[in-house]
């Protein structure tokens, strides 16, 4: 059984979704440990309360960036987390975050990476003018928004659209995106060579 832990800081509807397919059985042999937000009115908690998960919260306010990851990490070990996913984490992990999960932390990212990391992705692509929009879901490391990627989704992007129709649409995609990315890297047939993440097939 792969225990997953979920890191917010807001309304938590990729939370949601990824809660939705473990329960049905579609991202199988996992369960969510624990929900841990860093801010103290992040919708997603109340989510998790509701459905009857552990949810923390662990404030980061006026906090050094190290201290509040080694309170999170403690909680995550406590919990027997094994692949950490952050959905809407609005804080950037410290290197001494990233290295205890090597390759065990994922990230959402509404903007087809490399194009639009950082704040606000969706209006940044809707103002740039992209034709094609997206989601990522990539490994965490020590950069912003930049680990190998697990899985894109394309949305285009179209005439009628304004930042916000587009953003509803990615959030779409982002629902589908994450628990296929959890599913790849569960059942670990892959490798990563540089940056590209490559399915093996098994042997036999
Ligand atoms: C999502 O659109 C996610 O991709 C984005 O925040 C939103 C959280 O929504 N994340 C980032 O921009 C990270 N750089 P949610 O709380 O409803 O899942």
């Amino acid at each position: 059984m792969h225990n997953l832990g979920i890191l917010l800081s807001g309304r938590g509807s990729n939370f949601e979704a990824i809660a939705k397919n473990v329960a049905a059985g579609r991202i199988p042999n996992a369960r969510i440990a624990v929900v841990i937000s860093n801010k103290l009115d992040a919708g997603g908690i109340e989510i998790a309360r509701r459905l009857g998960l552990h949810a923390l919260v662990i404030p980061s306010k006026g906090k050094d960036r190290e201290q509040h990851d080694r309170e999170v990490v403690a909680a995550l070990q406590e919990h027997k987390v094994d692949l950490v996913c952050l959905a809407g984490y609005m804080r950037l992990l410290s290197p001494w975050f990233v290295q205890q999960f090597p390759h065990r932390i994922l990230n959402i990212h509404p903007s087809l990476l490399p194009a639009f990391p950082g704040l606000e992705a969706q209006q940044q692509a809707f103002a740039y003018g992209v034709k094609v929009a997206g989601c990522t879901v990539h490994f965490v490391d020590e950069e912003l928004d930049h680990g190998a990627i697990i899985v894109q989704k394309t949305v285009p992007v179209l005439d009628g659209d304004d930042e916000h129709t587009l953003a509803e649409r990615i959030l779409e995609q982002e629902h589908i995106a994450y628990s296929e990315a959890i599913n790849v890297v569960l059942e670990g047939k892959f490798d990563v060579v540089g940056r590209r993440l490559v399915r093996t097939v098994a042997a036999g």
